[in-house]
């Protein structure tokens, strides 16, 4: 079973996915991290981004072990700002799409695998099983992080988080390599009036419908 699960910053895709792979014994990767790792990694090694060669980035990317541990630096509102331009560039997408395949047909865990991202279900894994696209209106994607960012003791202002979500959403909607999107085979779910269990049930209700 290879889920795939779309969807925009904070809609609470990542929340699901982690759910939906513990009920149903599948492994999770989180594509974001991945993102976010090779942002933080270049920025650490004092690479700009919006000027280097794509190739420093990229291998940056070909090195990426999948099975390492991701540690919370990769959480801030920074590292999102830089995974989100990293992801931008072809050369690096290039060098994660074999890394996530292989983790959806080789799964260190379980009977399969649950991938959450942007292009899952476009890109990585058009033939997957089961296909979703999670979104919610901005204001609450953003209240919701504003809340995660606080409770984890980080500064913040409301309006810049909704700033910063407005921004990478329309960066990871327009770029021209894998944008994101919902594919018509996907099934879309609205967060913005659910909690995480409505959405897990309403995910569970749809994986179990009997195809008529
Ligand atoms: O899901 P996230 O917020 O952790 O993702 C961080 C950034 O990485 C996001 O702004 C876009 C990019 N990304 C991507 O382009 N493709 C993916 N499959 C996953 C994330």
């Amino acid at each position: 079973m290879i889920i795939a699960i779309d969807g925009t910053a904070a809609s609470g895709k990542g929340t699901l996915g982690r759910n939906l792979a513990q009920s149903l014994g599948l492994a999770y990767l989180d594509t974001g991290q991945l993102y976010r790792a090779v942002g933080v990694a270049a920025d650490a090694r004092d690479i700009d981004i919006d000027a280097a060669p794509a190739s420093d980035i990229a291998s940056i990317a070909a090195e990426l072990d999948l099975s390492q541990p991701f540690g919370d630096n990769l959480r801030t509102a920074h590292a999102a700002e830089l995974a989100s331009k990293v992801a931008a560039i072809p050369a690096v997408r290039a060098a994660l799409v074999d890394k996530q395949r292989q983790f959806a047909l080789n799964p260190p865990s379980g009977s399969g695998a649950i991938l959450d991202g942007r292009d899952i279900g476009s890109v990585i894994l058009p033939d997957a099983d089961k296909k979703f696209f999670v979104d919610a209106a901005a204001d609450i994607r953003a209240q919701r992080r504003f809340t995660e960012l606080q409770a984890a003791g980080n500064e913040c202002d409301f309006s810049e988080v909704l700033a910063d979500i407005i921004k990478r959403d329309c960066r990871d909607k327009n770029r021209t390599i894998a944008p994101m999107t919902a594919v018509p085979d996907a099934f879309i779910i609205d967060s913005s009036d659910k909690n995480a269990e409505e959405v897990f049930r309403v995910a569970m209700d749809f994986l179990q419908e009997v195809p008529r």
